[in-house]
């Protein structure tokens, strides 16, 4: 299929000729839905992709060798890995132009905002299906995961199954730290102060991180496909408990819409 293009794919499935395609594709709303002009797959907004449940470590070891920066990494490693899957969608996921993820790279074209990995949580779970339902709780999950967990991961199983060296790693990257926010500049900053390293030297901590990111998306997606309710990283107690006051529709305290670790930036009151 792979050097059909998808006009001819179409002709071929329901067996029409090029000179009557055109007709064919306008007069059938289905197929004109999801086509542009020259009868190519286009992503519409809304549209979900089929997840197929992928190897955690392959995809992780993937993104680790993956270059272009976090979002790219993050992005670009799970859609080819679904590209390659058993996914019916198969074929429209390989047609993802995944460079579009490029401009994630440290906080958004280097200014230290929201973390590329977060970004790219974003844009791969708003177009993926699971068995049907949407993916878009995995985003919560993941940012809860990147503010309290200390990354990149830095077992031996891990750091082997990426193909990483542990020495080297203990060298560059030093110890993991928790980043408490989902921005790029507090995450680095903070790694880099806890290990004497500057912004400059952040080249493997970083793409180990998103080798990190990477393996627990998969997880969480694919404990998600078995029909398991993914509740592995909740919204902190403290948080919570600003929350029951601190409410979207709230008149009697300011309203709040976030998840956000509120004492990364807030005191008490
Ligand atoms: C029992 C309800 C309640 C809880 C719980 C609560 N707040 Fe508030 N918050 C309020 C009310 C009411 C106000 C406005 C009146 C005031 O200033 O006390 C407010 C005001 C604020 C303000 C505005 C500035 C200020 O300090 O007056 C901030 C910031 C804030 N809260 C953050 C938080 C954070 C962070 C938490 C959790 C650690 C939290 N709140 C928990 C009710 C609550
Ligand atoms: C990344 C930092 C950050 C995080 C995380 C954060 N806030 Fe804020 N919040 C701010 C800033 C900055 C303002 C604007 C404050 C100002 O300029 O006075 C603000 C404003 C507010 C206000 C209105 C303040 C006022 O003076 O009336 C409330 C209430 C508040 N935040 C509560 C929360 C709660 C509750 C959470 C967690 C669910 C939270 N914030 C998470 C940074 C943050």
């Amino acid at each position: 299929m792979k050097t059909l293009n998808r006009r001819q794919a179409i002709n071929r499935i329901i067996g029409i000729s090029t000179a009557a395609a055109g007709t064919a594709l306008v007069a059938n709303p289905v197929i004109a839905a999801v086509t542009n002009a020259t009868g190519d797959w286009t992503l519409e907004v809304g549209t979900r992709l089929a997840y197929a449940k992928l190897d955690p470590m392959v995809v992780a070891k993937r993104a680790y060798e993956t270059g272009n920066g976090c979002m790219y990494q993050v992005f670009d490693s799970i859609i080819q890995s679904l590209a390659e899957s058993g996914s019916v969608d198969a074929e429209k996921f390989a047609q993802i132009p995944t460079a579009m993820a490029h401009y994630g790279y440290a906080g958004m074209l280097g200014e230290g905002t929201v973390c590329g990995n977060i970004n790219a949580t974003g844009m791969l779970v708003n177009l993926l299906s699971i068995n049907g339902e949407s993916a878009n709780a995995i985003l919560s999950q993941t940012m809860r995961f990147y503010e309290q967990e200390a990354l990149p991961f830095q077992t031996a199983e891990f750091i082997e199954g990426i193909g990483a060296d542990m020495t080297e790693t203990l060298a560059q990257v030093g110890t993991p730290t928790a980043a408490n926010t989902m921005l790029c500049h507090s995450s680095i900053s903070l790694w880099a102060s806890e290990n004497g390293k500057s912004f400059s030297q952040k080249g493997m901590r970083c793409k180990q991180l998103s080798a990190s990111v990477v393996y627990e998306i998969v997880t969480m997606l694919n404990k998600a496909f078995d029909g398991e309710t993914v509740m592995d990283h909740p919204t902190s107690d403290t948080t919570q408990s600003c929350q029951s006051c601190h409410t979207s529709e709230s008149t009697f305290a300011p309203s709040v819409k976030t998840n956000m670790s509120c004492t990364t930036c807030h005191g008490g009151h």
